[in-house]
């Protein structure tokens, strides 16, 4: 599985990952590559029935969540036409907005490390993960201004835990993949140039 152009975005609530995983799709494209750009939860069934459940609609056990989110990933990983594999065994880049680092960063909130571990454990790792890091002072400060609806996991008591989590995921996983911390307090154009500026040298490393 050749996963060399797997990217993905993470970070707590409103550090930016949206905004830069598009960022980062668009410069891709600009420069001639094919990329997907793509999201978890996705925008597939079970991506929505997710949301639903984030957005209070729908009632849920958070265990029940957590297999969710791995099902969501699961199958967009694997499935057979629209499935983030196949794109990568195009060629293509893919662009993540959040993925399995997620689900061990917000899932362990409310459930056993040891299902949200073995839930996520075979799932392919990517090329590289950029964490934008945050004070969720401020990322929850730059939420209040959206005009989107409100989440179960947005208040900062919840994002302080999420954040710490993820500084220990990081930690656990640098070993067997490549993480970049990113200032995300930096403006919106600062961070992207971050990002690109780590993606260029890549790319013209790897070619001839
Ligand atoms: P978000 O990226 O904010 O999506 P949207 O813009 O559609 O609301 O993700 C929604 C929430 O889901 C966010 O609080 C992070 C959370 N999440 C998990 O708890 N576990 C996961 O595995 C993923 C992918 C997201």
């Amino acid at each position: 599985m050749n996963t060399s152009r797997f990217i993905v975005l993470e970070g707590i609530d409103g550090s930016g990952t949206t905004t830069q995983s598009s960022l980062l799709h668009d410069r891709l494209q600009k420069e001639g590559f094919t990329s997907m750009l793509t999201c978890e939860p996705t925008r597939s069934p079970i991506g929505d029935l997710i949301r639903s459940i984030l957005r209070t609609k729908v009632p849920a056990h958070p265990e029940t969540l957590a297999y969710l989110f791995a099902a969501d990933r699961h199958d967009h990983l694997y499935n057979p036409e629209t499935g983030m594999i196949k794109a990568l065994s195009q060629g293509h880049w893919v662009v993540l907005d959040r993925y399995m680092f997620s689900s061990l960063a917000y899932q362990t909130v409310q459930c056993s490390r040891d299902l949200v571990y073995t839930l996520n454990n075979n799932f392919p790792l990517p090329e590289i993960t950029f964490f934008l890091d945050l004070n969720p002072e401020i990322s929850l400060q730059r939420i209040s201004t959206r005009d989107s609806e409100r989440e179960i996991y947005e208040h900062i008591d919840f994002q302080l835990k999420v954040r710490s989590r993820y500084q220990q995921v990081f930690s656990e996983y640098s070993s067997r993949t490549e993480i970049v911390a990113v200032d995300a307090s930096m403006d919106q154009d600062a961070v992207h140039q971050k990002i690109w500026g780590i993606i260029s040298q890549r790319i013209s490393m790897a070619s001839p």
